[in-house]
């Protein structure tokens, strides 16, 4: 029964297609969109700087998924790049992280109030970014480091990829448990360009402002089925 269960697990995790921009192109400096690190050194998020010394992320960066269950990261094993947009240099900054905040009605990406806020342990130099709203008919723009296909490896360098912003109809139609109130979707009804895995907790603006976090989708840039973002500006009281 154990030896199924894990088995089962394992293959779920193998089976799990990746997240990162797909059909994007190459982004310009943005020293406020973070990656996120743990101890390892291990690249595992994104996230965006609203304050000099707070992150916006997806409420699911902040735990650990494995086999073996669901898990907290650990405040000290976080830390935050910013200022970086090749993650294959040394410069920008690293920080730590003094203290998580996770939304408390969390608990997976799919169920909705996938926000978390990082404060640092040290401002940083950088321009935070506004938040914003944003409406159907509106074309957004998602930065990344994630995969650049389903099974593309993450991007050493930082990418973006412009999406129209969908109406809460299209995307209640296309995602299964859409909550319009707090979540945004986003994609073209042919696929192509998209969100990934490595993408998650990473901004979406439109105008310049924040107004979405990447949270989940099915697969990558697959037809009609667009990506999921928390809609931030309904956590505007939270954060
Ligand atoms: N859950 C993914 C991550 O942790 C992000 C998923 C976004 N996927 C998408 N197809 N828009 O990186």
């Amino acid at each position: 029964m154990r030896i199924t269960a894990l088995v089962f697990a394992v293959l779920v995790l193998v089976a799990t297609p990746a997240a990162a921009v797909v059909g994007g192109r190459e982004a310009a400096d943005q020293p406020w969109v973070v990656a996120l690190y743990d101890r390892y050194g291990q690249f595992f998020c994104g996230g965006a700087l609203i304050a000099p010394d707070k992150v916006l992320t997806a409420a699911h960066c902040t735990v650990e998924r494995s086999a073996l269950g669901t898990r907290e990261r650990l405040v000290g094993d976080l830390r935050v790049v910013a200022g970086r947009r090749d993650l294959d240099r040394s410069d920008g900054r690293e920080v730590r992280v003094a203290s998580v905040w996770r939304h408390p009605d969390f608990e997976t990406a799919a169920q909705g109030d996938d926000i978390a806020t990082l404060t640092l342990v040290q401002r940083l130099p950088y321009r935070p970014v506004p938040l914003g709203e944003a409406g159907p008919g509106d074309v957004a723009t998602v930065y990344g480091w994630g995969r650049t296909a389903e099974l593309a490896p993450p991007s050493a360098t930082l990418r973006e990829v412009d999406l129209p912003v969908l109406s809460d109809q299209a995307c209640a139609q296309a995602l299964e448990g859409f909550r319009p109130d707090s979540m945004l979707c986003a994609g073209y009804p042919e696929g192509g360009k998209d969100a990934c895995e490595g993408d998650s907790g990473g901004p979406m603006t439109v105008r310049g402002a924040l107004v979405g976090i990447v949270s989940y989708g099915k697969g990558c840039a697959r037809a009609g089925l667009p990506g999921a973002y928390t809609r931030v500006s309904r956590y505007l009281d939270r954060i």
